[in-house]
Parts: structure tokens; sequence; C-alpha cells
């Protein structure tokens, strides 16, 4: 067992003009890769192993990064399977100049823990010390069963529908359905 302050994480990087987009804000793909980092950081000192990355739930980028900006991403391990964990990040941005800080996003990246053979590596449960902590659980264990059932639901249902049902589906939506 583990505690969740044994993998805590926090990373601040300088948001450079090279990150830039064609807006002059920064790129949401760089912005990913940062989260990638920083979540395979706090997977990987939990476990004590390799991770892969298996997720990603929540990805939403609430206000744009400006170049300039001072980035910081905070991780926690908020929830673990037996091979998994679902690592909590928030974003902040924070510009030095006027002193203000936003926050740019909040998501969760589920990791796999690797051994060295490449087969899928038990780990660690979590030491649950605040109810802070066991809410972040809850919504952890929450993330996990809803995103199975999304996952189950596009695999199955949407094939086994008739015409008929697909086209009421598209009722009020943005397309025009010229052949199917
Ligand atoms: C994802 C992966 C680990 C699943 O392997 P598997 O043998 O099919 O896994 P299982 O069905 O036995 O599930 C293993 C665990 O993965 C979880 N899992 C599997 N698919 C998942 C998905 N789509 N989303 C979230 N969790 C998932 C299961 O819930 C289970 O968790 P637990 O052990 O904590 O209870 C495997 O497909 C893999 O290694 N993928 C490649 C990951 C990778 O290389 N990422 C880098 C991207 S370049």
């Amino acid at each position: 067992m583990k505690s969740i302050a044994d993998s805590e994480t926090t990373y601040t990087e300088l948001m450079i003009p090279a990150y830039a987009n064609f807006g002059g804000k920064v790129h949401g793909g760089l912005l990913l890769s940062v989260m990638d980092k920083v979540a395979y950081v706090c997977a990987s000192k939990h476990s004590g192993s390799y991770v892969v990355t298996v997720a990603v739930e929540g990805v939403e980028f609430l206000s744009p990064v400006d170049v300039g900006d001072l980035l910081t991403v905070k991780a926690s391990v908020n929830y673990v399977g037996r091979t998994t964990m679902i690592v909590g990040m928030r974003i902040e941005s924070f510009n030095p100049r006027t002193g203000s800080s936003r926050h740019t996003n909040s998501c969760y990246f589920t990791m796999a823990a690797k051994n060295d053979d490449g087969t899928l590596k038990e780990v660690p449960g979590l030491i649950i010390q605040n109810e802070k902590e066991l809410i972040r659980f809850c919504e952890g264990k929450t993330i996990r069963d809803i995103s199975k059932q999304k996952r189950a639901t596009l695999k199955s249902n949407l094939k086994h529908l008739d015409k008929a049902a697909l086209m009421a589906l598209c009722e009020h939506e943005n397309c025009t359905i010229q052949q199917a």
C-alpha cells in the first residue's frame, strides 16, 4: 500500500514562443504532451515501474494558454485498480507580469503498469487519509465505470439499430442525409 502523497507531482514549465499555434496561443497538443509526461511521473512513482497511457478522460481546454505564461500541472493518483491507476491533473496558467492565475483544465489519465517483459503488473493499493482523497477515489471509480459503459455502448448498440432508428438519432443535428 502507498499513500497519495508518495507520488504527488507538481511540474512547472515556461511557455516559449516555439509552442505557439497560428493564433499566438499555446498548441493544445503541446499541453497534452506535458500532461502525459506528468501523468507518467506520478504513476511510475506509485507503481515503481514503467507505465503506459491507456485512456484520457475529460480533457477540455477551458481557456487559452499564452506564450510567456508559467504552466503548472498538479497530479495525484486518485484511484487504483489491479494494474491501472487514474491520475487526476489540474492545470493552471500563471502570468508572471500581471500575477494572475487561470485554471485552464482538469483531466484524468488512466495509466497501466508494465513489467520489464511487457506484461501488466499489479500496482500497490492506495492508503486514503482524508475526506478529499476519499471523494477523489470515488470519482475515479465512477470515471472508470462510465468509461466502461461508454465503450460497451460504442461497440454494440449502434450497429444493431436499423436505418430509421439511426436517422431518428440524427434529427435536429447539423447534417443532411443524402444517402444512407
Ligand atoms: C490497455 C491495455 C493495458 C489493456 O490490456 P488487456 O490485456 O486487454 O487488459 P484487460 O482487459 O485485462 O485490462 C487490464 C486493465 O486495463 C484496464 N483497461 C483496459 N482497457 C481500458 C480502457 N480502454 N480504458 C481504461 N482502462 C482500460 C482494465 O480496466 C484493467 O484495469 P485493472 O487491472 O486496473 O482492473 C493494453 O491494451 C495495452 O497495453 N495497450 C497499449 C498501451 C500503450 O502502449 N500506450 C501508449 C500509447 S502509444
